[in-house]
């Protein structure tokens, strides 16, 4: 194999690279496609697991027995977890008026729908990472955590499950890290001329993401409308039928971010981002007001 040049790990991100007609030349992708699809077929390959304590808590906010604190204290036997959770309970997404310095009061304040997506966002930090790209790696967290709040803004108008959409929302481009996670399980059988190119390992990314997503949902166990709208964000229609509204609703979330110009993917007159807001009964006049809001609770504008 050819030895890599040292721009090999540059960057990766579409918003951080022009990339040239060469990225969507398809030629000798094929033998890396099936190489890929090839790991995860029979198991070399396999998405990360939810963090155990991330898990349990979970699990004991369905049981209707369990105690705030019980919940906290499970949480609480991760330090590291705890002082991440502190931090987001505390930023402008949670935050009251008076500063939380306790799982258990973070739970009071801001209640157990909070609480949960708190707790998905504290998961993004586990699994949504592009190892040795730090930037991106919170850029990509970030912009996710924008499209879960989007989402769930735009299932409070349309009437949806807004936990579901903030799950689906936050979780929807995960595949792009689980991509260059197995990009990188695969290195040493990669043709040089694909180590050596950041834009083609983006364009095999981007290709694979939705698929490698819905495998991290569904190990997760995550309900079927979240499933569908991880899997089929870029193409909803093609979604299950009990997924399908559920991902146009994130297309539609997308848009909003978009909108907001938070880490922008697409033009802000994208047709998909347009149909999604027809699809869902929005008027596209309420692109503006979801898109302030958005950047409101990313603690993007100052809240009045
Ligand atoms: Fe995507």
């Amino acid at each position: 194999m050819a030895r890599r040049s040292a721009t090999a790990a540059r960057s990766i991100a579409p918003w951080e690279e022009n990339h040239g007609p060469s990225v969507y030349d398809d030629a000798g992708l094929d033998d890396v496609r099936e190489l890929l699809r090839g790991h995860r077929r029979d198991g070399t390959w396999e998405p990360p697991v939810m963090p155990s304590t991330v898990r349990q808590a979970l699990e004991m906010t369905k049981d209707p027995e369990a105690s705030f604190g019980g919940i906290a204290g499970v949480l609480e036997s991760d330090p590291a977890l705890t002082a991440q959770l502190l931090k987001l309970a505390n930023s402008p997404m949670f935050r009251g008026a008076v500063p939380i310095s306790g799982l258990r009061q973070a739970l009071v304040r801001i209640g157990l729908r909070g609480f949960i997506q708190l707790l998905m966002v504290a998961s993004l930090s586990k699994v949504l990472v592009v190892r040795g790209h730090r930037g991106i790696t919170a850029q990509l967290q970030e912009r996710a955590t924008a499209v879960g709040v989007a989402a769930a803004e735009i299932a409070r108008a349309v009437d949806m499950d807004r936990d579901a959409a903030f799950t689906a929302g936050v979780l929807h481009d995960v595949g792009i890290a689980l991509g260059y996670g197995l990009l990188g399980a695969c290195d040493r059988y990669l043709p040089a001329d694909i180590c050596d190119s950041p834009a083609r390992k983006w364009h095999l990314v981007e290709e694979l993401h939705q698929e490698l997503g819905l495998a991290l949902a569904q190990q997760w166990r995550l309900p079927p409308d979240v499933c569908g709208a991880v899997g089929f964000h870029h193409d909803p229609d093609a979604a299950p039928p009990d997924a399908r509204q559920m991902g146009w609703l994130v297309a539609a979330a997308i848009h909003v971010v978009d909108h907001a110009g938070i880490r922008p993917e697409r033009p802000r007159d994208c047709p998909l981002g347009e149909r999604s807001f027809f699809v869902l009964g929005l008027a596209l006049s309420e692109l503006p007001e979801l898109a302030l809001e958005t950047r409101k609770r990313m603690g993007l504008v100052p809240i009045e």
